[in-house]
């Protein structure tokens, strides 16, 4: 995935292929990650679904201003704007993702 080669390399290409490709990615893949991890949480209850899932959608608002800017001008997406999804995302998956699976497999037990 193109978002983790960002992640090791801050230094993000600003090319416009480029930034097209990981808001693709990040465009997919909040779609299906975002919606299974939604119906898992309302499957088991998850206390901190409401808070959880209003993550979810600050960053699907963010990713799809961030396309419509592309499509008006590329160049001029700023890289500081990558970086914050970036960041969002390590930060997300190390911290949010892993209290609700926490949860889970409390559960499961
Ligand atoms: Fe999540």
């Amino acid at each position: 995935m193109i978002l983790n080669k960002m992640i090791k390399h801050p230094t993000v290409p600003t090319r416009s292929e480029t930034v097209s490709e990981i808001l693709t990615d990040m465009t997919l893949y909040s779609q299906e990650h975002f919606k299974a991890e939604e119906d898992l949480m309302i499957k088991h209850g998850y206390p901190q679904f409401e808070q959880h899932k209003s993550q979810h959608q600050s960053f699907r608002i963010k990713v799809t201003e961030l396309c419509m800017a592309t499509t008006h001008d590329i160049e001029a997406v700023p890289q500081v704007l990558l970086e914050y999804l970036g960041q969002w995302w390590v930060q997300h998956i190390l911290h949010e993702d892993m209290d609700y699976k926490q949860f889970f497999e409390e559960k499961e037990r």
